[in-house]
C-alpha cells in the first residue's frame, strides 16, 4: 500500500513574520495527521519555517534549486544551502519554472540529480498545457518529461522521487481535473515508471496530482487508485483549507 503524501506549494507567498504563524497553526493542526505532509515556503521563510517546523513530522521543502552546487550563479540558491537550513525536499520542474523561466527537461534533470546525490527528496512535476490536451498530446507529453525528468536516476534514488501531474490548464484557474482523467494519467505515468523500471518500481511510486485542489474536491482526487497525494498551490495558503486536504480521510 502506498502512502498518501500532501505538499503544500506556497510560491511567492508569505513574508517571514506570515510564514511561523501559518507553519505554527500547521504544526498543531495536523499533529495527528497519519498522512505525509510536507509546506515549501518561499526561500527567504525556509529558515524560520525550519524552526517553526521543530519536532513536527511535517516535512521542510524548497520550491525550485540551482543545478549548481556552488559558484558564480548570481542570484541562484545551492542543495547545500538548502540542506544547511534543514530543508528535506524539493519540488523541481514546475510548469510555472518551466513556462515562465524556460526550463527544459535536461535542465530539470539535472537538478533532480543533483539534489538525489545530496540526499533530498524529490516532488518532480510534470503536466500537459491546455494546447497539448486539446491536441490529444497529454499522455505522450508526461511520458517524456517523466523520462527526461528521470534520465541517470537508479531504481534505489528513484524511491526518493515523487511525481506530481499537474496539468498546466487546472493550476490556480479553479478547473480541476476530474478524479477519472487525473487517475487515467497517473495510470500512464505509472505505467512508464514501468516501462523504465520495473513494476516494483512503478508500485511503489507516490504520483500527487496537483491544480486547483481544495478541501471540496480532495475526496473524489485522493480516493482514486493510482492519486496518491497532492499538490496545493493556493488553498496550502490557509490553514482552514490546506488542513482538511492534509487531514483526508476516507
Ligand atoms: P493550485 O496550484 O493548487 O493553486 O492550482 C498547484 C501548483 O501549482 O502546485
Amino acid at each position: 500500500m502506498r502512502i498518501k503524501y500532501i505538499a503544500g506549494n506556497w510560491k511567492m507567498h508569505k513574508t517571514v513574520t506570515e510564514t511561523v504563524s501559518l507553519a505554527r497553526v500547521l504544526a498543531g493542526e495536523l499533529a495527528s495527521c497519519k498522512h505525509k505532509i510536507m509546506i515549501a515556503p518561499p526561500f527567504t521563510a525556509l529558515a524560520v519555517a525550519a524552526k517553526a517546523l521543530e519536532g513536527t513530522s511535517i516535512l521542510l521543502g524548497a520550491q525550485n534549486m540551482s543545478d549548481q552546487e556552488q559558484g558564480a550563479h548570481t542570484g541562484e540558491v545551492s542543495v547545500l544551502m538548502l540542506k544547511d537550513l534543514g530543508v528535506k525536499a524539493v519540488i523541481l520542474g514546475h510548469s510555472e519554472r518551466r513556462i515562465i523561466y524556460g526550463e527544459k527537461d535536461d535542465f530539470i534533470n539535472r537538478k533532480v540529480k543533483l539534489a538525489l546525490a545530496h540526499g533530498l527528496e524529490v516532488v518532480l512535476c510534470v503536466g500537459e498545457t491546455l494546447q497539448e490536451r486539446e491536441a490529444g498530446k497529454q499522455d505522450g507529453v508526461v511520458s517524456s518529461q517523466t523520462e527526461k525528468g528521470l534520465s541517470g536516476i537508479s531504481e534505489k534514488d528513484l524511491l526518493r522521487v515523487t511525481i506530481a501531474y499537474e496539468p498546466v490548464w487546472a493550476i490556480g484557474t479553479g478547473k480541476n481535473a476530474t478524479g477519472q482523467d487525473a487517475d487515467a494519467i497517473h495510470a500512464v505515468i505509472r505505467a512508464q515508471v514501468k516501462k523504465l523500471y520495473s513494476q516494483a518500481a512503478a508500485d511503489a511510486m507516490i504520483i500527487q496530482y496537483g491544480g486547483s485542489v481544495k478541501p471540496e474536491n480532495a475526496k473524489e482526487l485522493l480516493t482514486m487508485p493510482n492519486i496518491d497525494g497532492a499538490l496545493v498551490g493556493g488553498a496550502a495558503l490557509k490553514a482552514e483549507t490546506f488542513a482538511p486536504i492534509a487531514l483526508f480521510d476516507k
